[in-house]
């Protein structure tokens, strides 16, 4: 197969993470005879040093030219006080926004011997395999008045959240069908308790689950669910929420796996096109020591072959690949310290080889 990939590494630990995954993207490509090509380019931080814009037009092109984009990380302390508009996150609602990419499909496993890495209780964690749906190209992030303005001599910010029923419904069809193939349970979460937005996301997803007869639905408010993904998490399948909501469960639910390093992600649209990134970010304390673990980025490139290129067993190939040097005690110092499973401390570089090495079949 003939695969176009756009790479974006991006800021702080961004480069070295994205570096681990083309490796293994280079080890599928010779194991599975595919012709890919990588287009480097430059977005976030990065790109505002050098042309004064967080996604140069040169980048949105060769994303337009791509099959999927790979992207690291944008933003630091460095960019933290430019203004919105100017900031390295804003390449990623453009990139999000730009390409129609609505649903951010966010896994959370638990690798079982990750599970003394976590600050919840092992027992809590066993079997824990949920996804969250999250909406990502409107609410907060994107409505519009969104400003910071002077009225009667003092500042007064406001940010806009809106969202149209069509936009409601067509990231309940991606939940309702995500929990066909799963264990067809869906949790939609929301705060119609309190607003407007959600009120109507309630209604459009009672409306859309109808033709899911064979799928549960159930609401939760937001606050109930951010305390019953640490309390029991076994009890979801599929979270199905808006874009912040989404936001902040997703990074909660990472305690579960053990680190936020481990937690991949896929935004999708109506085409094959995806956008795919760790949920980690940038982490600049620890950029540049070959210390972070690059497995979240690993496991965004298994979900790029899933989804953009219905390549199954190539996705499975790097995910087994993933698990197995898991399993054989091999911990970035995410995960090792507490760990009794933890045999031997490996920087990011030797995790990426050791992924590969697993692909090629010699581990
Ligand atoms: C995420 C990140 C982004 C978001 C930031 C970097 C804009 O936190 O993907 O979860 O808020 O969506
Ligand atoms: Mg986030």
């Amino acid at each position: 197969m003939k695969i176009k990939i756009a790479i974006l590494p991006g800021d702080g630990i961004g480069p070295e993470v994205v570096k681990q995954a083309i490796k293994v993207i280079k080890t599928i490509e010779k194991k599975y005879g595919h012709n890919i090509e990588l287009l480097e380019g430059i977005v976030g931080g990065e790109a505002i040093d050098k042309y004064g814009e967080p996604l140069p037009d040169e980048t949105w092109k060769l994303c337009e030219e791509s099959d999927a984009i790979l992207l690291g990380a944008v933003g630091g302390p460095k960019w933290d006080n430019l203004p919105g508009e100017k900031r390295p996150e804003k390449a990623l609602l453009k990139l999000r926004g730009g390409f129609n990419l609505f649903a951010n499909i966010r896994p959370i496993k638990v690798f079982e011997k990750l599970s003394f890495s976590s600050t919840i209780k092992p027992e809590v964690l066993k079997g824990v395999d949920f996804v969250i749906v999250r909406e990502l190209t409107g609410g907060l992030y994107f409505g519009k008045p969104k400003e910071i303005r002077v009225e009667n001599g003092e500042e007064i910010a406001i940010d806009t959240m809106t969202y149209k029923a069509s936009e409601i419904r067509r990231i309940a069809h991606v939940a309702f069908k995500m929990a066909q193939k799963r264990n067809k349970k869906v949790t939609s979460v929301d705060k119609a308790n309190i607003l407007e937005c959600s009120r109507l996301w309630r209604k459009v997803v009672d409306e859309v689950s109808k033709e899911y007869k064979d799928v549960n639905l159930e609401h939760m408010y937001v606050d109930n669910c951010a305390m019953q993904i640490v309390r029991n998490p076994k009890q979801f399948d599929v979270i199905l929420t808006e874009n912040t909501f989404g936001d902040i469960l997703s990074d909660e639910a990472a305690v579960i796996t053990g680190s936020i390093g481990m937690l991949p992600s896929a935004s999708l649209g109506e085409g094959t096109k995806g956008l795919y990134e760790p949920i980690h970010g940038t982490a600049p304390d620890i950029a540049g020591k070959n210390i972070a673990n690059p497995l979240a980025t690993i496991l965004s490139v298994a979900m790029m072959f899933r989804y953009s290129f219905d390549l199954e067993k190539e996705a499975k190939d790097i995910e087994n690949a993933v698990d197995k040097v898991i399993d054989m005690g091999y911990f970035t110092q995410d995960l090792f310290t507490g760990n009794p499973y933890a045999k031997q401390l490996v920087g990011t570089e030797e995790m990426g080889d050791l992924v590969c090495k697993v692909i090629e079949g010699g581990a």
